[in-house]
């Protein structure tokens, strides 16, 4: 038995659903390329897509859409538990508590019981799911910062809504379609850390809320979902693009990872980095006609690292220009990952459907490297 640390490169699942090709920098759902989706769909129509496989016809999509909007709303008692949670809760440490706590607002009797999917059960918390998720950021960032939340639209799309529920305004057009193309970006991404926590809580038949709450703790990690948030940091840290330089290379020589840069499936840029690179330039030169300093300290990191790390085939990945856009969206840092988990939980629900037919629980095996045949001794005789 050979042992491969991360399972880098070792297939643990058949899936129709997305497809890397590493090398070349590309990315499709269900075979369609995501630089068309981004341009063409909306995160509701691609989560249609990534759930059943097709795109779907205008009455489906009406009808997925109107599920979404009338599963927007949140029981009061959901709220309660939120506002027992401390005002310096992490949004993802909310959404992981709340999100699980759905399990017990939405149990799964039915599919526990035989172990077999009930189909209308399955669509409907998919459905519950996926909109909650952006109604709870929402409220959590009026929330924690000691304000009434406000409550959801359902004259809005999934973007709009997100949009006017953090800033109470009404959602500008140009920002709102923005969104919808990072929700798009960020819907599906293989099996990378929290889809396989997906399947594998997926593969015990757990109830889907805590199905997700798991993967959301995946996401959390800075290594994982958490890297937009270190990387607008890092950003802010060197504060100029002069700076660039003797910042990246002082990490380096004390073997800190530059956040936002490299992926273990990519050996060149990530697409989705590309896309939100052309869609930060053109908008922040629309809204504001120049770069913002940020973006060109950016800029001149991703220069530096190329010239550092290109060679090791590390190359900015979706959370190195993510972060960029949400800060000039007037989210706060502690939105970025959030909104990531946001987009997710489609493809997350898409993976978990997957998993459940034709499932078999996950249960790998290991190399034991730990001591053989130990004498007990007792206590008295330990001196
Ligand atoms: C994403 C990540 C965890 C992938 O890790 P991985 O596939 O295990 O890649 P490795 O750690 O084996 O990296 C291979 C080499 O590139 C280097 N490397 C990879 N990412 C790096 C980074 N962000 N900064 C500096 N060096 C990096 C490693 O140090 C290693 O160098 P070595 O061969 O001299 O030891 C890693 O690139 C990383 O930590 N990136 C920063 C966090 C991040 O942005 N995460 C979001 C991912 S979407």
């Amino acid at each position: 038995m050979q042992y491969i640390p991360g399972l880098a490169g070792v297939p643990v699942t058949e899936s129709k659903i997305s497809c890397i090709d590493g090398q070349k920098g590309l990315l499709s759902y269900r075979g369609y390329d995501i630089m068309d989706l981004a341009e063409h769909s909306s995160f509701e129509e691609t989560t249609l897509l990534l759930l059943f496989g097709t795109l779907p016809t205008k009455a489906e999509l009406y009808e997925f859409d109107q599920n979404l909007k009338n599963a927007r709303r949140i029981k009061f008692n959901i709220r309660n538990i939120m506002e027992n949670l401390p005002s310096t809760t992490h949004p993802m440490h909310m959404l992981q508590v709340v999100v699980a706590s759905l399990a017990s607002f939405y149990p799964s009797t039915e599919y526990m019981n035989d172990g077999s999917e009930n189909q209308a059960y399955v669509n409907d918390v998919t459905v519950k799911i996926i909109s909650h998720m952006g109604t709870l950021v929402a409220m959590w960032e009026h929330m924690r910062n000691g304000y009434e939340p406000i409550a959801p639209r359902t004259d809005l799309t999934y973007a709009e809504n997100f949009l006017y529920m953090v800033t109470g305004k009404e959602p500008d057009a140009h920002w709102a379609r923005l969104l919808d193309a990072c929700f798009i970006l960020h819907a599906e991404h293989t099996i990378n850390a929290s889809t396989f926590t997906t399947m594998v809580t997926g593969s015990t038949l757990a109830n889907p809320c805590s199905v997700i709450a798991s993967a959301i703790a995946s996401l959390s990690g800075p290594l994982h979902g958490g890297a937009n948030q270190q990387v607008i940091e890092m950003l802010e840290e060197i504060g100029s693009p002069e700076n660039a330089r003797a910042y990246i290379e002082d990490r380096l020589s004390k073997k800190k990872v530059i956040w936002g840069m490299g992926h273990r499936e990519y050996k060149t840029k990530d697409p989705r980095a590309k896309i939100l690179q052309k869609l930060s330039d053109k908008l922040l030169k629309n809204k504001t006609g120049e770069l913002s300093q940020i973006f060109k300290t950016a800029v001149e990191v991703e220069k530096v690292c190329e010239e550092l790390l290109g060679h090791k085939g590390v190359y900015p990945n979706v959370d190195f220009y993510s972060g960029i856009l949400y800060k000039e969206m007037g989210f706060d840092a502690g939105l970025f990952t959030p909104i990531f988990a946001v987009a997710r939980s489609a493809g997350w629900m898409a993976h978990w459907r997957e998993q459940i037919q034709g499932n078999k629980i996950f249960r790998p095996t290991q190399i034991y490297t730990g001591a053989g045949n130990a004498c007990y001794i007792p206590i008295e005789q330990r001196g």
